[in-house]
């Protein structure tokens, strides 16, 4: 009834103010009834839309200052229903119309087009419906429309275009089709651009590229195709690019990240992108979502890049709070630095990665439905319940396995060979038989060794090592503290070590090799035979504890090298190494160089030790070196033995050489050949090399400058900053030597004599002025 009487009202209203003295509001006061008319309002929001009160104070209504006309209707969230009259045309002062979040049906009336004032348009979340007029492209000053959530069809309009002056364009969650017009590249003030959950197709027009101030570009959900325009990838403004789920395709370029330093959401899953994901968006520090899931994207994940361990450098990607990799083609370790970022989501599902997963942070909660289908990961905290992993454990694993097929069908051409040899009377091999070469050295007794051992106490025990175990104790002729290696007969090779290490350590003496005293072949009280080797003991221990330092061990006191220390260090293995290849009377190689073989004495005076695996270089002899190759023993340890050697090489020089160059690497960086960071892609050799020479100081073992600094202030009188630079050309000199050692290629390494050369000359022009 209340409906009647107001259209009642509205005809007499109009009757009787349709004069010619009609004052300039009428058409405004006549538009207001004529869109009362026409919406339904359970609520009467709008009663106040009355005769018995002035047109400005209606609800919603604002008018101009001065000529009283509306500027501004604002019926946001008021529950109203029926559809918008087209006399909302006649407002022609209008700047803001705002109707959202009501359930408004009916079209978009065309007449808004007559609105050229109008600035800022608000339809979103209603019921509207049918096409987008073509006519709001007269509304040349809008700014915003907000039109998203109705159910308009249609394509949008290509005349829309022509507003260049939008700042915001939202037509989402519609049912629009077609392709996006290529015009709205002339949206050349466009900040924020929302398409989402349409039904849009084709590609993104070239003409983005002229879109110099958008941020925002959201279009997921529809069905775009092609590849995007190499240009909009240069909008540097962009914060947000969210396209996922569609089909597009293409690579992403490798300088997103560089082009884009503004990033902040990146979202490109479930669409066909290829090639590998840009290493240069690990740089981005603003970036904070990064989805990039169902795609084809291939290649490993960064890490060198990553020289950032260093935490003050550590700046990039520190926003980063969702990580959504899944279901591509990526391989590479699982980046540890990733535990270091407050990271809230992390999905890694369905793709190539290998190896032990981190611990810390994101991966302390994470479900094993962050990482299914990564068939090669391990490790992780054990809520996870994946393969329980040891990095150089598992890699060691798949490197024997390789070795051991070569060394098989090595073995079996040596065996068939030395068969023949042996068959058909040629010279005698020259294996060295244990009773007549080591009976002035075994001079022990199994109950002597008993003794000193303490029982073989736990007390005395100091170490494990590769054949056995290592105990401490004091000889009762001469109260000398000697280490004794037990050899575990049932581990196989352990007597071929004893007998390389007797061999090898029986001839030779030099300052920088440990001492063998004595060594002990015989049988134990239940008539097992027993060996042990019997050395000088090493008051401090291994270079790797102190490279090293176990913290998890309070009683220790903590340990740290400093430069120039590490420098006499790498000189003194180096001068082990050099007389065992150079100076004895048959060259020896020693296989298993690595810090734990590395002991310091009393004085800091490194000996190389531990020659379980060393191999005489017989020259004329190849066969003796090759049949001592094949075996099937593992030669070195992972991480320090020369490539070559996984692929059959013989023992070789060369093979200690690199070995040595890993110490030192490892020695001035303080990582280890095996540390988590590498693998793959990436080897301690390259990170170093990649790091030369500016990075030189973000990559050497921070402990080093701590002590060096602390020592150089106890007894220096040279300035800071000269024993800095100093210290810094000598870490620059000692990394090359590093790198030229550990080089890939056999050949192009140094041999130890100019190694040693090189070391001794670094040293001179730094001691010269004692940095
Ligand atoms: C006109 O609006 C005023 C204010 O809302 C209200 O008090 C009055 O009852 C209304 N008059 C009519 C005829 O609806
Ligand atoms: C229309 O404007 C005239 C003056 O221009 C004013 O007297 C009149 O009250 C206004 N009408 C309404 C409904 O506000
Ligand atoms: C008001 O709008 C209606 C509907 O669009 C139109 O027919 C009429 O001519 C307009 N009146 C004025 C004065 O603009
Ligand atoms: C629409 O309504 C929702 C829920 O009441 C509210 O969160 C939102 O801010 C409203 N939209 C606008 C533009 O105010
Ligand atoms: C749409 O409007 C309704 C009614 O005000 C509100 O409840 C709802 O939250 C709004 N939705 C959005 C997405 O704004
Ligand atoms: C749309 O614009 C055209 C061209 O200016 C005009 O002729 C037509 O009347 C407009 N339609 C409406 C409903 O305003
Ligand atoms: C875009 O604007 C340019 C002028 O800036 C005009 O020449 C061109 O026709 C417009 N393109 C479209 C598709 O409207
Ligand atoms: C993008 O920017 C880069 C560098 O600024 C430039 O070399 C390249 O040509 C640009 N690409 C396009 C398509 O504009
Ligand atoms: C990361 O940023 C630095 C400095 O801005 C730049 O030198 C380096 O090339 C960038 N790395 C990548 C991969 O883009
Ligand atoms: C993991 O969960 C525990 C217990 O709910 C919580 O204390 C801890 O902060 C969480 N760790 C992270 C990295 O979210
Ligand atoms: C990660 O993605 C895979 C594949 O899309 C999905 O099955 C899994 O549930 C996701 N994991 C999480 C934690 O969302
Ligand atoms: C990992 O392997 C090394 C030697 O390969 C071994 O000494 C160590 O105990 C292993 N660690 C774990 C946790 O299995």
């Amino acid at each position: 009834m209340a409906y009647y009487l107001d259209k009642i009202f509205l005809l007499l209203f109009l009757f009787t103010l349709s004069t010619p003295s009609k004052s300039a509001n009428m058409t405004d006061i006549e538009a207001l009834f004529a869109i009362k008319n026409e919406i339904i309002d359970p609520f009467e929001s709008l009663s106040s839309w009355n005769e018995s009160v002035p047109l400005c104070q209606w609800r919603g209504v604002v008018c101009g200052t001065r000529n009283q006309r509306v500027i501004e209707l604002n019926l946001l969230d008021h529950k109203l229903a029926g559809v918008l009259s087209p006399f909302v045309g006649n407002l022609s002062f209008l700047i803001r119309l705002d109707v959202g979040n009501n359930t408004i049906s009916g079209n978009i009336p065309p007449e808004l087009g007559r609105l050229t004032r109008l600035r800022h348009l608000y339809l979103q979340n209603n019921s509207f419906y049918g096409e987008i007029p073509v006519n709001l492209s007269f509304c040349s000053n809008l700014v915003e429309l907000w039109a998203y959530k109705n159910n308009l069809v249609g394509v949008l309009p290509r005349e829309l275009g022509l507003l260049t002056k939008l700042k915001y364009f939202d037509f989402s969650y519609n049912k629009l089709i077609g392709e996006i017009p290529k015009s709205y590249g002339n949206f050349s003030s466009l900040l924020e651009m929302y398409l989402l959950d349409n039904d849009l197709e084709g590609k993104i027009p070239d003409e983005f590229g002229k879109l110099k101030s958008l941020e925002i570009f959201d279009a997921d959900f529809n069905r775009l195709s092609g590849r995007i325009p190499s240009s909009f990838y240069n909008l540097t403004s962009l914060k947000v690019i969210d396209v996922s789920f569609n089909q597009l395709e293409g690579t992403l370029p490798r300088d997103l990240g560089i082009n884009l330093p503004n990033l902040e959401c990146l979202s490109i899953s479930e669409n066909q992108f290829t090639g590998s994901l840009p290493y240069s968006l690990f740089n981005l520090t603003g970036l904070a979502y990064l989805y990039v899931g169902k795609n084809d994207l291939g290649g490993r994940v960064p890490r060198n890049l990553f020289r950032g361990i260093i935490p003050s450098t550590f700046s990039s990607l520190k926003s980063l709070q969702v990580l959504d990799l899944s279901q591509n083609k990526l391989s590479g370790m699982v980046p540890k630095y990733l535990e270091g970022l407050a990271l809230h989501f992390l999905n890694l599902s369905f793709n190539d990665f290998e190896g032990g997963l981190p611990q810390r942070g994101i991966f302390e909660n994470a479900s094993v439905d962050s990482f299914v289908g990564n068939s090669r990961i391990c490790g992780g905290v054990p809520g996870l319940k994946l393969p329980n992993c040891n990095f150089s454990h598992s890699k060691k694993m798949n490197f024997k396995l390789v070795t051991l097929v070569i060394l098989g069908i090595l073995g079996l051409v040596v065996m068939v060979c030395a068969f023949f040899f042996y068959r058909f009377g040629r010279s005698k091999r020259t294996i060295p038989s244990l009773d007549s070469n080591l009976n002035q050295l075994i001079a022990m007794s199994y109950q002597s060794i008993l003794k000193v051992t303490n029982g073989f106490s736990t007390s005395n025990l100091i170490g494990v090592g590769s054949y056995g175990y290592v105990y401490k104790g004091i000889l009762e002729t001469d109260g000398k503290h000697v280490a004794i290696k037990v050899l575990n007969l049932l581990q196989y090779g352990a007597i071929k070590s004893f007998i390389a290490e007797c061999e090898a350590l029986r001839n030779v003496r030099h300052r920088n090799l440990v001492k063998l005293l004595t060594a002990c072949s015989c049988v134990d009280y239940r008539g097992n035979e027993f060996k042990a080797l019997v050395y000088e003991f090493m008051a401090n221990g291994s270079l790797e504890d102190w490279l090293h330092p176990d913290n998890s061990r309070p009683n220790v006191q903590p340990r740290r090298l400093g430069f120039l220390q590490r420098m006499i260090i790498a000189i003194d293995v180096a001068s082990a190494i050099h007389y065992l290849h150079n100076d004895c009377q048959i060259s020896i190689v020693h296989c298993d160089l690595k810090p734990s073989n590395i002991l310091l004495d009393n004085e800091l005076v490194a000996h190389v030790g531990d020659f379980g695996l060393a191999r005489f270089l017989h020259l004329t002899d190849e066969a003796t070196c090759r049949i001592q190759t094949s075996s099937s023993t593992f030669k070195g340890s992972i991480g320090y033995i020369a490539p070559e050697y996984g692929m059959g090489s013989e023992a070789s020089m060369q093979g200690d050489v690199y070995s040595f160059g890993i110490v030192l690497l490892e020695m001035l960086t303080g990582k280890r050949p095996t540390d988590d960071m590498f693998g793959g892609d990436l080897s301690l050799h390259d990170f170093v090399r990649n790091a030369m020479p500016d990075g030189a100081l973000e990559i050497v073992d921070p402990l080093l400058i701590l002590e060096e600094e602390e020592i150089s202030r106890e007894r220096s009188q040279i300035p800071r900053f000269i024993r800095r630079q100093k210290m810094v050309e000598g870490i620059i000199s000692l990394f090359g030597v590093g790198i030229v050692c550990s080089m890939y290629d056999s050949s192009k390494r140094k041999n130890m004599k100019e190694v040693v050369r090189e070391l001794c000359s670094i040293r001179d022009s730094l001691v010269g002025c004692t940095i």
